[in-house]
């Protein structure tokens, strides 16, 4: 069990003997004690240690113990008091516990007393402190969420600032469906974030679900959620995520790959947004925005009748298409400073200075995984960097991947070429798919469905 941290106490009494003989006890057990037998004493003491604990005596001469308790319970919230009280003096103990006392000791008393109402106090305070730690803790990540959704939309090209304009419309619409399309890596999720956080449902989840990472058989039961006993397995009831976004945003990523069957059953509950859980009969009311994403190109499902075009209807309401790097290179420059500020500041490598060839290359390269890509690089190249510049040998661009594509004017076939870059990356990095996905700039759930699409089969163990 983790140690409870050590407390200070103060003792408050007129009675020398009294605290000398409490402090000794203190002394030998965990807690750091203090001694004060007058109130200008203690006044003192407080003011210059904080002091978690205060066992107050309220007879002390020539004051009132109530108005100290009062006047220190406002000047310290934070600190617990225990009070000690003389037999038969239950107003007093009534008035203390009113103006804010944690506890009372009637004299006299045996330490064993003192020692439980202290080991109560302490589990209060540290629950007081833990609590103190969360709130911080979540207005630090609401804060840094605020920055980072401010900050993090970086791009100057006339393409991505309509895709922005766009996002601000989406954001001020707040039951409007929106399809964002574009290659992987040019930032789809990251726009679906900000329109969520910049809407008016921000106070509420937004939850981002890839439904081709979720086997086929539990799909139902994750969107419209399912009643105990329902099927093996359902050992309780359980929400599903259209019940999960009530009031929120459900960011539907890989659109395309969602199975057919379910899409009739998703087109339902976004028209009438209204579901039934599965093995249930109820209806159940729930407001969310659908926001959906895809790489692929929707048109070519539908015309090979592997997505519904009734569905895609109802979930483009509004369609932003998110260009790729290549096309918009003049956001490469402030991409590639906006990364290399937040990892050197991260890997505390301050003033680093990109050369202008790294510019000159990248401007032209092809960035097939798009901004994932130049980010990725960016990390790897101030991770591996010495000295105080970037240069071109640290940006490993992949010409060893991509250049046999791009530079040859042959008409190559893609295919093979894929599987041969696929292959390739993946033997680089002994078959790890996360870092495999890197190095060619994709998801590691777009690598995985890669090689299902070609059958490359990894022997066991080594991924
Ligand atoms: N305009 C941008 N400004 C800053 N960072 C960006 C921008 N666009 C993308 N990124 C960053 O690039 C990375 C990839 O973006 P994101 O995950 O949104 O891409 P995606 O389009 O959803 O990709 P995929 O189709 O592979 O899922 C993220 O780390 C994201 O923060
Ligand atoms: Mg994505």
């Amino acid at each position: 069990m983790k140690r409870i941290e050590k407390i200070k106490i103060l003792i408050l009494d007129d009675e020398k003997q009294f605290t000398e003989e409490l402090s000794g006890f203190f002394n030998d057990s965990e807690y750091e004690s203090f001694e004060a037998n007058t109130a200008a004493e203690g006044l003192k003491i407080l003011s210059s240690k904080t002091i978690d604990l205060l066992i107050l005596d309220v007879r002390l001469p020539g004051v009132n113990g109530l108005d100290i308790l009062k006047d220190v319970k406002l000047q310290y919230p934070a600190m617990e008091v225990i009070i000690i009280s003389a037999h038969g003096d239950m107003d007093t103990v009534i008035k203390a516990m009113r103006l804010g006392a944690f506890d009372y000791l009637r004299k006299p008393f045996r330490f064993i007393d003192i020692q439980i109402a202290i080991e109560r106090t302490q589990k209060y305070l540290h629950m007081q402190r833990k609590l103190k730690q969360m709130e911080e803790r979540n207005s630090l990540i609401s804060k840094t969420l605020e920055q980072k959704i401010d900050r993090q939309f970086i791009g100057v090209s006339p393409a991505i600032l309509e895709v922005f304009e766009l996002a601000v419309t989406a954001a001020n619409y707040p039951d409007a469906n929106v399809l964002i399309t574009g290659e992987s890596g040019t930032g789809k999720e990251n726009i679906a974030r900000i329109i969520h956080y910049s809407s008016s449902r921000k106070d509420h989840i937004f939850c981002a679900v890839n439904s081709s990472a979720i086997t086929d058989s539990l799909l139902e039961s994750e969107f419209f959620g399912h009643k105990k006993g329902s099927f093996t397995g359902a050992i309780n009831d359980k929400m599903g995520f259209f019940e999960v976004c009530n009031q929120g945003t459900l960011f539907l990523d890989e659109i395309a790959d969602m199975p057919f069957n379910l899409q009739a059953k998703i087109l339902r509950a976004t028209e009438e947004k209204v579901i039934t859980r599965v093995g249930d009969t109820n209806d159940i009311q729930t407001d969310f925005r659908i926001v959906s994403a895809t790489n692929h190109d929707i048109y070519k499902r539908i015309h090979d009748n592997k997505f519904r075009l009734d569905l895609l209807h109802r979930l483009n309401t509004l369609h932003i298409h998110i260009p790729a790097l290549r096309e918009r290179p003049e956001d490469i420059r402030p991409l590639l400073d906006h990364f290399v500020e937040k990892y050197s500041s991260r890997f505390n490598k301050p003033n680093l200075h990109v050369t202008k060839e790294v510019y000159d290359v990248l401007y032209k390269y092809e960035f097939p995984g798009n901004v994932r890509e130049l980010k990725n690089m960016a990390e790897r190249a101030i991770i591996l960097c010495k000295g105080n510049s970037l240069g071109l040998a640290d940006f490993r661009v992949k010409s060893d991947t991509t250049k046999e594509v791009h530079a040859s004017d042959e008409i190559v076939d893609l295919k093979k070429q894929e599987i041969k870059m696929v292959r390739k990356a993946l033997q680089k990095c002994g078959y790890n798919q996360k870092e495999a996905a890197d190095i060619l700039g994709i998801t590691r759930d777009a690598l995985i469905r890669k090689m299902k699409k070609y059958s490359i089969v990894v022997s066991k163990g080594e991924d």
